[in-house]
């Protein structure tokens, strides 16, 4: 069994539904982590494949969705992230030889897109980080509505 992925405050963007949402899928990664031997428990595995190929998609879409509402300047470079996380669980789900192999490639690429794009990418560009003074002034100067998205969050801390 593998390491488990451990939720910090330190993991968090500052986007309650955005971080409730990387917090579940932690969640999902350590449920799959945990599996000992996916083909005795097919049925819960498989179950918990399609769970998490249709929260994946659930969760980009929100994702999206805050982009747009924050008008997010980097949106493409962004989605075509998501695009090829996409993808890449696609490809593994086509490919499948047996479960235990998928498992063991199941978790590799959920940890690497949990260090690599929630913790760095989603962090960075869509989080509030007020020590980050240069993101903070050009979020102030876009002038967006601010009763919405984040930079109501950003006036309010
Ligand atoms: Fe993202």
């Amino acid at each position: 069994m593998g390491e488990r992925m451990k939720w910090t405050k330190e993991c968090r963007l500052g986007v309650d539904h955005i971080d409730s949402q990387h917090r579940l899928l932690f969640a999902i990664a350590n449920e799959l982590i945990d599996f000992e031997d996916p083909m005795e428990e097919a049925p819960e595995f498989k179950f918990l494949l399609n769970h998490l190929r249709q929260y994946v998609d659930e969760h980009f879409k929100s994702e999206k969705q805050y982009m747009q509402d924050i008008q997010y300047l980097d949106f493409d470079d962004h989605i075509q992230k998501h695009h090829a996380i996409v993808e890449e669980i696609n490809d593994l789900l086509k490919g499948i030889k047996s479960l235990n192999e998928l498992k063991g490639n199941m978790e590799k690429l959920l940890k690497k897109w949990i260090k690599e794009h929630i913790l760095v990418e989603d962090k960075k560009n869509l989080g509030v980080d007020k020590n980050n003074e240069e993101k903070f002034q050009s979020v102030k100067c876009l002038d967006r509505d601010p009763d919405k998205g984040w930079i109501r969050y950003l006036l309010i801390q």
